[in-house]
């Protein structure tokens, strides 16, 4: 049996704006287990970034549970909930997100630092990351800024496994990226999902979420329903 590791039970997130209300998740049900690869489609502003941010631990329903690895997370403390998102979770974003003062080295081993690895240890590891996202040794000294997107994507998503978390988030990660780039990207999360991790990918790129093992569709603010991927129109297939 694959291990839990995402339970989502009637999940509703109101936004409160002065006197402007958005409900912008009213309900949402589901159980992602180890090892899966799925993603997340949906038109704007159907909920699929707060429903992320829920899963991320990033914010708090109004109403219902989550569940991190049979934890419920409400009755956690700032504190373990802060010292999950270091240790189970990794999130890529569409903007990248890396520290532009900082080089890659510095970027790729925070989460690290944040968990007080010594030095020797965190540049193991940030080797191995960065190798698992087909960077290389030369990259380490160089600013985000001296990197394409598509280079500064794979360091974000180096950054978010080099701690070995349970899970990899990635809310529109091919969103400004060009075909090429974004091809090398969900290559990246394919091969990651093949060695055994967890990845959930939001995305409006239909030939990103085919690559995908599933596709849920999020349709104000509920999921309205599952559909298989279509290999064919895999952007891994499909760009040349
Ligand atoms: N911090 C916030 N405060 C108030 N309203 C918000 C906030 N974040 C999101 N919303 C609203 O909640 C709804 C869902 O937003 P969300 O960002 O989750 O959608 P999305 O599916 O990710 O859209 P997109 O595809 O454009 O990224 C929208 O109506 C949005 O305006
Ligand atoms: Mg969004």
């Amino acid at each position: 049996m694959p291990k839990e590791i995402i339970r989502l039970v009637d999940v509703r997130k109101v936004y409160r704006v002065g006197e402007v209300k958005t409900i912008a998740l009213r309900g949402v049900n589901l159980v992602v287990y180890r090892g899966e690869y799925i993603s997340i489609m949906g038109p704007s502003g159907s909920g699929k970034s707060t429903l992320l941010n829920m899963i991320g631990l990033l914010d708090r329903p109004t109403s219902g549970k989550v569940y991190i690895d049979g934890r419920d997370v409400s009755k956690l403390s700032s504190k373990e909930l802060a010292h999950i998102r270091n240790r189970e979770i990794g999130f890529v974003f569409q903007t990248f997100n890396l520290i532009s003062r900082f080089n890659i080295l510095e970027n790729i081993e925070l989460p690290l630092v944040v968990r007080g690895i010594p030095r020797k240890k965190r540049i193991k590891r940030v080797l191995e990351a960065l190798r698992m996202v087909g960077g290389d040794e030369s990259w380490l000294p160089k600013k985000p800024t001296q990197l394409s997107g598509g280079q500064q994507q794979r360091v974000a998503i180096a950054r978010a496994i080099v701690g070995e978390p349970e899970m990899i988030l990635a809310d529109e990660p091919t969103g400004n990226l060009d075909r090429a780039s974004a091809k090398v990207v969900v290559e990246t999360f394919t091969r990651l999902n093949k060695e055994g991790q967890t990845v959930i990918i939001v995305t409006h790129d239909p030939e990103v979420a085919n690559c995908t093992d599933k596709i849920y569709i999020l349709r104000d603010g509920v999921i309205v329903g599952a559909e298989e991927p279509n290999r064919d129109k895999c952007i891994i297939y499909t760009v040349k």
